[in-house]
């Protein structure tokens, strides 16, 4: 299911903030270079993710799945000053050039790029997190929420990407994987320790706010 047409997408791309030549550079280069090119937030996406950040002024980020450091590069532009983002991925592959990338941006000392297991990663990261994008292995959602959520101060924001699957999140009769993230999205609809609103941009966003 298209969530979202190509006409109302390049609509909404037209009507938002451009992207700066690094992040363009960085679209280009992900899908010259990437076989899952798609896995990048995007511009429009990018934009929402760079507004959400600009209103929390985080002084602390985490983003879980770096990928190619689009979404890093969007989040980053929120950070207070002296703020610290630390993105976490568990790929080397693409390790020096998207370090390359965070090198040539404005918040090359903000950014801490962590190699590993988000898993492993996390628990080693010191202080609390303003703002957490979970965007990485869809089946460990649940796990890294709990994780993070005693992390997150009150007022704190909790994104998580791809909460609708294609809008297989409507089938009748789902997969596996889609399931686990039907019962993700129904738990945390009745979770009262957060505020919540799910956005149907892109693949779906689930936009938490800790109480
Ligand atoms: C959807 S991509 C991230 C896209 C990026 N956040 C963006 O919006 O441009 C998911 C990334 O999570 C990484 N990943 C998968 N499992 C992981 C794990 N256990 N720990 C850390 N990163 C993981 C993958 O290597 C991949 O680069």
């Amino acid at each position: 299911m298209d969530i979202c047409n190509e006409q109302l997408e390049s609509y909404l791309v037209d009507t938002c903030d451009e992207e700066s030549s690094l992040l363009k550079s960085v679209n280009r280069e992900t899908y010259l270079r990437e076989t899952m090119p798609h896995m990048l937030s995007g511009h429009y996406q990018g934009r929402v993710l760079a507004m959400l950040s600009k209103l929390v002024n985080p002084s602390s980020i985490l983003e879980i799945g770096t990928f190619t450091g689009y979404a890093t590069l969007c989040l980053a532009e929120g950070l207070c000053k002296g703020g610290v983002l630390h993105t976490i991925d568990i790929n080397a592959e693409q390790e020096e050039r998207v370090q390359d990338y965070f090198d040539q941006s404005d918040y090359a000392t903000q950014i801490k790029y962590h190699i590993g297991d988000a898993a492993e990663v996390i628990p080693t990261i010191e202080g609390n997190f303003d703002l957490v994008f979970i965007d990485a292995d869809k089946k460990r959602n649940h796990y890294y929420y709990e994780l993070i959520l005693d992390k997150v101060p009150s007022g704190g924001l909790i994104l998580i990407d791809n909460v609708l699957w294609k809008g297989k999140v409507l089938n009748e009769n789902p997969d596996n994987q889609t399931k686990q993230i039907i019962d993700l999205n129904g738990q945390l609809a009745q979770d009262q320790r957060i505020e919540k609103v799910l956005l149907p941009i892109r693949d779906g966003l689930f936009v938490l706010r800790k109480k």
